[in-house]
């Protein structure tokens, strides 16, 4: 008898009635709070989509899947679905205990029964997993930075699924989409991967992949963790629901995937092919560079752009999903379409942007063509990566106390305020000390609290669009940099050294604290008792003695505009 297609699968979940009873019980079981890899990888566990896994990999599977991807019992299984913690916590663990496994909240989402205990050999998973020891790749960095010592394995009791607030109806666990496909008689149906917005490229490949082997198509981006960097997934699935009115609603669905990706290229394909299996999926499309993770740290590509496909043809039949192989799809200007690369003639103009030419684009407020997106899409994008005069940024002023800090900062304050478009804000080191640090001195441990905190605000107010203009001593180059680093992530961070030597400061001691400090009466002072690093390389080193403080803030201004932080328009 042949199987009906999109029968039920197993889900790791008991009766709700069970589920509330163990609830009780594992209030007084050692607890792990899930990291956001966990929590996706969990949610995947228990609703099926990593069967047939029944929790997270006992030390003899992580070793079968390590070495040859596959699990003790010879299943194919490429992808380590460890739960690292850290050693004081392992410690505290017996064998065959029961732990529960919380979210960040605190509700208990699952028990694990902890059969295995170890410390892997993080640079052998690297290498056999993700090709290479490399911290370019970001799924090594993670393993050696943010990952745990030791792995815990044991099966997993489903108690409840982890709560999404956002796009909910656009969600489905496997059987919900099996269920789908059931009522819609949908037997075969191809599932398209994306981590990216959809552009008409992607349209055209999908539109091909559903005809080319007559099925329907499931769009199945993901909405876990994607590559650092991306674009967010809220402004994705905006821009998914834009470009879902292009496509027939009868043949087409689309559905969130919430996936934590490793772009582990040829694994992670095979593994895409596995979970789709999962989902109901008959049909994976698989194109160039799937799951791709970018250059290695020798500025060479982590793995070939076709190497991916290889893999999966090679598991096709284990995996039990068919592979729909893609060329990259470019624009032939002369017939105003897309077709695969590899089957176009020579003497034709193809047209193509990348992702970073992409980004370029919208950072600087170019046009974006309309052979190349959809205007409602690119609207979005726009939405979310405005030009860079129309994004938030941060202005550093460092520098010994008396410098000249605060009041060039000032004086810049006004002249951005005259010019508007942006809020603006001043994070003065005297308004600081006031308003968010008063409890604290100049030891240095205090002084780096004092900065990260200045860091924070000037990130949020960065991140929403703003303008922050910060001014303390700031002596550390190490702070300075973590501030930058956490700034940077949001927009520009533009450190002004304002470089007024020791000597001139104390001649001009304006609030008579250089002498004090001569007298011993303040300990620890920046350039007489304790130490300054001098910024190595700040966007601008401002010399003030002889200059005048207009002259300062116009400096800054012009730098500002040749970053292209302000423009016409702000
Ligand atoms: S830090 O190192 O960045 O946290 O310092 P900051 O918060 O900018 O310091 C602000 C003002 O504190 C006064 N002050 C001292 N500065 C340096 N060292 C010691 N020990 C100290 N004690 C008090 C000083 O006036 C700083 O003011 P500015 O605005 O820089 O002149």
């Amino acid at each position: 008898m042949t199987k009906l297609p999109h029968t039920p699968i197993p889900e790791l979940y008991i009766s709700p009635e069970s589920a509330q009873k163990l609830k009780l019980d594992a209030g007084n079981m050692p607890s792990w709070d899930l990291t956001a890899r966990q929590m996706c990888d969990l949610e995947l566990l228990m609703n099926g989509g990593f069967n047939p896994l029944t929790g997270f990999l006992s030390k003899a599977d992580y070793d079968g899947v390590v070495d040859n991807m596959r699990l003790a019992d010879g299943t194919l299984w490429p992808m380590p679905i460890t739960l690292d913690v850290s050693e004081k916590f392992a410690e505290s663990i017996e064998p065959g205990q029961d732990i529960a496994l919380r979210d960040p909240e605190g509700v208990i989402l699952a028990v694990m029964n902890v059969t295995d205990n170890w410390a892997p050999d993080k640079a052998l998973e690297a290498e056999k997993v993700f090709g290479a020891d490399d911290k370019a790749h970001p799924a090594v960095a993670y393993l050696h930075d943010t990952a745990g010592k030791i792995y815990l394995g044991g099966p997993v009791t489903g108690l409840q699924s982890p709560m999404h607030y956002d796009f909910r109806a656009r969600r489905d666990t496997p059987n919900e989409l099996r269920a789908y496909f059931r009522k819609l008689g949908w037997r075969k149906v191809v599932a398209f991967q994306t981590r990216n917005p959809l552009h008409r490229a992607h349209q055209e490949l999908t539109f091909r992949a559903a005809k080319e082997c007559q099925a329907n198509l499931l769009i199945h981006p993901i909405v876990g963790l994607t590559k650092p960097g991306d674009v967010d997934h809220f402004t994705r699935v905006r821009c998914y629901e834009a470009v879902l009115d292009q496509y027939p609603a009868a043949t087409t669905t689309m559905s969130l995937l919430n996936l934590a990706m490793r772009m582990a290229g040829p694994r992670e394909a095979v593994w895409h092919g596995l979970i789709r299996r999962n989902h109901g999926v008959t049909h994976f499309i698989v194109g160039r560079d799937h799951a791709g993770p970018g250059k290695n740290s020798a500025g060479e590509d982590f793995y070939g752009p076709y190497d991916a496909q290889e893999l999966f043809r090679e598991h096709e039949a284990e995996i039990g999903v068919e592979m729909v192989p893609f060329k990259h799809m470019v624009y032939v200007q002369e017939r105003a379409q897309y077709e695969p690369a590899d089957e176009i003639e020579e003497g034709v103009t193809v047209l193509n942007i990348s992702g970073t030419e992409l980004r370029r684009r919208l950072r600087e407020g170019l046009e974006i063509p309309e052979w190349f997106s959809f205007p409602d899409v690119v609207k979005e994008l726009r939405r979310t990566s405005p030009p860079r005069d129309k994004q938030g940024f941060t202005v550093f002023f460092t520098g010994f106390s008396g410098s000249g800090k605060s009041t060039i900062a000032n004086a810049m304050m006004v002249k951005l305020m005259e010019m508007g478009g942006r809020p603006v804000t001043l994070l003065d080191g005297d308004l600081v000390r006031k308003h968010l640090s008063s409890e604290l001195g100049f030891s240095k441990e205090h002084r780096d609290i004092n900065i990260r905190r200045i860091g924070y605000v000037a990130s949020e107010i960065t991140k929403n669009g703003g303008i922050a203009i910060c001014a303390p001593i700031a002596p550390y180059a190490s702070t300075r940099r973590a501030v930058r680093e956490d700034i940077e992530a949001f927009g520009a961070f533009v450190e002004v050294h304002v470089a007024t030597t020791i000597e001139e400061c104390e001649r001009r001691d304006r609030k008579g604290l250089y002498k004090l400090a001569r007298e011993g009466k303040i300990k620890e002072f920046t350039g007489i008792s304790d130490p300054y690093d001098v910024p190595e390389n700040p966007e601008l080193r401002l010399e003030t003695e002889g200059t005048d403080v207009d002259y300062c803030a116009q400096q800054v201004l012009l730098k500002l505009e040749s970053m292209g932080l302000i423009g016409s328009g702000s």
